[in-house]
This record gives structure tokens, sequence and C-alpha cells, in this order.
């Protein structure tokens, strides 16, 4: 019997990186899982994987910027499986990496992908959440939402801001019965890495200098897999961790040990 035996849930930004890796995790743990993402068809290939190995799952297509969307996505989920067990709002943007100087939109959309869409899909999940036993949620802050980062002021601002609301959740909700997690990434091998280390209003690198740099200051001297992401994610949404809440975990290499 799978780590997920019986549940449902959603999972955002999954059709790629480190969600993809969670929708194909959790599933074979015995999940239901909806894959949500603003591109549909790499959703629908997700899908696709899933059932060709037994699982079970739907593709959801949403651009989550739309906060209605953001919120409409609880309801498609526990429609197509009739309950939700487990949330993960892994959407997430790397924002600008100015501050002075900063283009208006590019801090506007940190606050929409990072924080806004993240919190209106919490919202309508609350409700659902309460109508099972074992409830979870589960969000995606990184190290630069446990310790400062020099490289993106905002994006540090907001992932410590998702790190305190889940903590903050994680009180108002434990009488419930539903737990309220974290995980904090380290860097992390999926397409969205070299924007942490070269975002677009900052000079160019490409990606082997970033990762090279990057690597100086990681204690395990590699990248993580996304596959050692959604390792912990399953572990937080399953109910071996059934004593487990208001924790941000980090899943780092070493780095925010140091
Ligand atoms: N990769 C890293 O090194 C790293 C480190 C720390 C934290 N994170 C966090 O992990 C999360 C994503 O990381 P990843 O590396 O797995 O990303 P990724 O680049 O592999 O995938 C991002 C996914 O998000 C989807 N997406 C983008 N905008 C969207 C929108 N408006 N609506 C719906 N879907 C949208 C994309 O289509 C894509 O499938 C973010 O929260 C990020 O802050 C990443």
């Amino acid at each position: 019997m799978g780590r997920l035996s019986g549940k449902a849930g959603l999972i955002t930004a999954a059709a790629s990186g480190m969600g993809r890796a969670g929708a194909l995790r959790f599933a074979a743990e015995g999940a239901a899982v909806a894959v949500v993402d603003r591109d549909g068809e790499a959703a629908e290939t997700v899908v696709s994987e899933i059932k060709a190995m037994g699982g079970q799952a739907v593709a959801i297509a949403a651009d989550l910027r739309d906060v209605d969307r953001a919120k409409a996505i609880v309801g498609e989920a526990a429609a197509a499986f009739g309950k939700l067990d487990f949330v993960w709002n892994h959407l997430g943007h790397p924002g600008p990496g100015k501050v002075e100087g900063m283009a208006q939109e590019d801090f506007d959309l940190a606050i929409d992908l990072n924080m806004r869409s993240v919190i209106a899909t919490t919202e309508m999940a609350i409700p659902e959440l309460r109508k099972v036993t074992g409830g979870a949620i589960l969000f995606t802050s990184s190290t630069g939402g446990l310790i400062g980062s020099r490289y993106s002021p905002i994006y540090s601002a907001v992932k410590h801001a998702v790190v305190g609301f889940s903590k903050a959740l994680a009180l108002r909700l434990a009488s419930d019965g539903i737990r309220v997690n974290t995980v904090c990434p380290g860097p992390i091998d999926t397409p969205m890495f070299v924007q942490f280390g070269s975002r677009p209003d900052q000079p160019q690198r490409a990606r082997e200098e970033v990762e090279a740099s990057t690597l100086t200051v990681v204690p395990m001297k590699r990248l993580g897999r996304p596959e050692e992401v959604a390792a912990a994610a399953c572990f937080l949404s399953s109910d071996d961790a059934s004593y487990i809440t208001g924790a941000a975990l980090p899943v780092d290499g070493g780095f925010t040990a140091q």
C-alpha cells in the first residue's frame, strides 16, 4: 500500500520540475492527483504518464495569476475525485533581481504568483480539507524564504511571507486536524533554476556559470533533483507526518545549515 493510498488532491505548477516529480510520486504512492498548470498540454502529458503507470489523475489548465482561476481549481479537483485530502501550492516565480529601479510589473508578478494566487487557492481549500480526516496543506517556499537572498530581496520577502503564512495557518487549523507545512528547496535542477542566478533584469549568465557559482556554496556540491523535493513533499502530505505541522523543511543539500 502506498503512502498516499486512498487520498486525493491537487498540485499547482505540476507540469514541470518539482511539481511534475511530485505528481508522479504522489500518484505512485496511491493518490489521485489533479495536475494544475498554465501549460495545459504539458499537464495532460503528466496525466498520461501517471495513467500509463496505472495511477489516477486529471489535468486542470489554469493561469493561476487569475485569482478566480486560482480559487476555482479547488472545486474542480474536488469534483473530479469527490474529495480533497491534500493541496500542494507549488506555484511560484523568481521575481525581480532589482530593488532600485525594478519594474512595477515584475514586483506585481512576484506578489501575484508567490502569494496572492497561493492564498486564494488555500482559502478555497480549507473548507474542503475540513471535510476529511488528515487534511494537509503544503507550500513551496525556498531557502530564500528562510535566510536572505542578495540576488532577489523581493523573492526573499515573498518566500518569507509564504513561511509566515504557513506557520500562522498551522496554528489556526491545528484544532481542525489540518496540517500545514512548507518545503524550502535549495538549488534544484529544473527549468526555473537558471533564473535564480540570472534574472531577466540582471546581467544574463549561462546556465553552466550559474550552476558552477551556486555549487561553491552548497555543502553537498550538487544541485538537488526534483524527485528529492517530491519525496519530502510526499512525506509531509502523508499521514506519516501526522504530528508535523508548522514546519518549514529545507531540502537544500545543507545550504541553510551553514
Ligand atoms: N528550481 C529551483 O531551484 C527552486 C528553488 C527554490 C524554490 N523554487 C520554487 O519552486 C517552484 C517552481 O519551481 P520549479 O523549479 O519546479 O519550476 P519549473 O520551472 O520546472 O515549473 C514551473 C511550472 O509553473 C507553471 N506556471 C508558470 N506560471 C504559471 C501560472 N501563471 N499559472 C499556472 N502555472 C504556471 C509553468 O507552466 C511550469 O510548468 C516555485 O515556487 C519556486 O519559487 C524553485
